[in-house]
This record gives structure tokens, sequence and C-alpha cells, in this order.
């Protein structure tokens, strides 16, 4: 063996102990499954509405934002999401994954303090943990908790929830949660990556809906979910959005967005007042319908679209999957460690486009696997 092979040797060990703990991963085409999985909320991405006719457009934006990369077409799209959340101003980011990642890295420094949901997404670890800052985690939703960790930080405090929670579904206490902060002067960023589109009246989240936006000092919205579409948003005031284009090394150092991907980030967003959230809404009252007449599954407790059936071991939830993904239904198993272990579960995703009817169906073959 050459060290190459030796090397895929050694990966290769370490991807077969992941098939012992059932956490091995494979990709899945979801052609012509009934889409209970995707974030595609309002299916705009597959609507044909998300298109564009201007082709003068360059196909690529040539370079950072910070060298070549910036256009009209960028800051005016800027403006025009930070007027719709409500927010002084607004930096797009080329993912969600990159604007957690950037926002965090440098928003605290050595001897601050993070305090963050212990269900907090990835890309806000993985942002926390490149900034040097402290990180303390406080109990899921538990406002007792919080309180107890903030007693407990030294240097500028920043507390980081999700408005919904993306492996539960579940809501942040918002409103409370502003209050502990403004008590303990720490500053609150959410993330609305599921709340976007979903909630508010016109689309512009929890934030919004709950009209926090002096209290909540920047907010994450991604485009790839409701908004159908790739990228993110920061939005805040404009000292925060000058700052992060200094300093957020996710931003500074990547090619920009396409030009054209504005226009049709600009085009979603125009789409999302009249999203039909009423359908989406009804689907989840109905969901939650079904799941009150099935004692014997446990579910978790979300009135959001994301919905998940509790298994409860790796290998059982993905059994599950399969068998419901060869009856036509796109699901995906979460497992652990993405999930606390006895918390495994499969994640069903509604959507305004889904049925009554589909969720009879899926809930008629739920009760009809077996283990
Ligand atoms: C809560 C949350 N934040 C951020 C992200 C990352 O967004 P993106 O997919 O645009 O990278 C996701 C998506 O997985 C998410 O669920």
């Amino acid at each position: 063996m050459n060290s190459n092979q030796h090397f895929d040797a050694y990966l290769q060990q370490k991807l077969d102990e992941k098939k012992t703990y059932g956490t091995f991963r494979s990709l899945l085409f979801a052609d012509g499954k009934i889409d209970f999985s995707s974030n595609d909320y309002f299916g705009f991405a597959k609507s044909g509405l998300l298109t564009i006719d201007n082709t003068d457009l360059p196909s690529g934006a040539t370079g950072s934002r910070s060298i070549t990369g910036n256009s009209q077409l960028a800051e005016e799209t800027e403006q025009l999401i930070a007027g719709f959340h409500a927010r002084d101003a607004a930096l797009i980011f080329n993912t969600g994954y990159m604007a957690n990642v950037g926002l965090f890295s440098c928003l605290a420094g050595k001897g601050d303090t993070y305090i963050s949901d212990e269900y907090i997404h990835a890309s806000i670890i993985d942002g926390m943990r490149l900034s040097y800052a402290n990180r303390l985690r406080f109990k899921h939703n538990d406002l007792a908790d919080l309180e107890k960790k903030l007693n407990n930080a030294t240097g500028k405090k920043i507390v980081a929830v999700e408005s919904i929670y993306s492996m539960d579904g579940d809501e942040a206490p918002m409103p409370a949660i502003a209050a502990i902060c403004k008590k303990h002067d720490a500053l609150l960023v959410v993330d609305e990556a599921h709340a976007t589109g979903v909630y508010g009246e016109k689309g512009d989240g929890l934030v919004c809906k709950y009209n926090l936006q002096n209290d909540v000092y920047a907010v994450v919205h991604t485009f790839g979910k409701a908004l159908g579409l790739h990228g993110a948003v920061v939005t805040g005031s404009n000292v925060l959005r000058n700052f992060l284009l200094n300093q957020a090394r996710s931003f500074i150092y990547t090619t920009a967005l396409p030009p054209h991907n504005y226009l049709l980030i600009q085009k979603a967003y125009s789409l999302l007042p009249a999203a039909d959230r009423g359908k989406l809404h009804e689907l989840i009252q109905y969901f939650r319908s079904k799941i009150a007449a099935e004692t014997s599954i446990g579910f978790i407790e979300s009135y959001s679209p994301v919905q998940g059936i509790i298994v409860g071991d790796n290998f059982n939830t993905k059994a599950m999957a399969t068998y419901l993904f060869d009856k036509g239904f796109f699901v995906r198993p979460i497992l652990a460690p993405t999930v606390p272990v006895g918390k495994e579960r499969i994640r069903i995703c509604l959507h305004s486009f889904n049925s009554n009817e589909e969720i009879d169906r899926m809930f008629t073959e739920i009760m009809n696997f077996s283990y």
C-alpha cells in the first residue's frame, strides 16, 4: 500500500465505526417522493417563479465583495432586506452557515462569553469556537438556566438562540429571553432560519412579529429555506454591517454570490407577503390533531412546520425512515449525536403544498411499520 492508500484505509476504518453506531451518512435522491423533508416551506424553489430573464449580468461575481464582487445590485438588495425586517442595515453572506460562522467568530473575543441554547445550530457552535470567547450552554428554552449562566458570564455577554429550532421545531420564548438579556446587559442574537417567511404578518419572522427589533442586536435570515434560494443575511445596525465586512472572514475571503442571485433574492422577498402561511399553519394544526389521536407514538412538542416522531434508537430510526421512503415519503432520520441519545427521530417538514390526504397516508404507514 502506498501512503495514500494507507490513509484511505484509516479513513475507511473511521467510516466503519460510524456504520457500527448507525451514524453513517449517504446521499439520496428525493425524486418522485412526497416531500416531507425539504425546507422549501412554500414550494418557492420548484415553483418556476424564481427565474430571471436578464442575461446581461456576468455569470460570476469575479471576486470577494471586498475586491471586485460588490455591485449596486448587492447593496440595493441589502437595503431592501433591511427595510423588510425593519432594521437599519443588512449584509449578505453566501450561506447561512457562513453568516453564522462569520458573525459569531468576530462579535466576541477572548474574555467575553457566549451563552447559547444547548440545541443551537452547528454553524453557530463553529463560529463561537473560532472566536476564542468563553462558551456556556443553557438548557433548551430554560429561562432559569439562562439566568444562571448569565450570572457566571464574564466580559461582553452574547446570548444566541434560534427563534424556531431546526431539529425540534419549537419556539424560543423570545420576549422573555429578550427581557432577561436586558436585565443582565447582554446582547441577543437570533437565528431565524426556520421562521423567515413562516411567521410575521408578511413573513418577516418572529423578531418582527414580537416587535423585538430594538431588543435583538443581530438577526440571521437564510434564503435556502422558505425563500427557496441560497444565501443568507445578517441584519442589525450600520455599525454592525461595517464591522462584519471588516472582520467576518467568511464574508471577506470568499467569492461573492453571482449577481443574478440578488435579483432572485429580491423576487423571493417580493413573494413572501403573499406566501400561503394560512394553509401551512392549517396543515400544522391538522398534523397535530393526528398526533393527538396516536397515543402509541412519541412526537416532539412543536407547532411549527418542523415536526418529529421520536423513535429513540439510531438503527430503528433509520429503519423507519427507509420504510417510509420505500412507501413514497421523503423523510429523513435524525440521529444521535445530532440529537441527544434517546431522542433519535424522523424529522417531518410540512409545506403549504402538502395535503391532509398525504398526511393521512403517511400516518397510516407510520402505524403499519414494525421494527
Ligand atoms: C438554524 C439554522 N441556521 C443556519 C443554517 C444554515 O443555513 P444554510 O443552509 O443557508 O447554510 C441552517 C440550515 O441548516 C439552520 O437550520
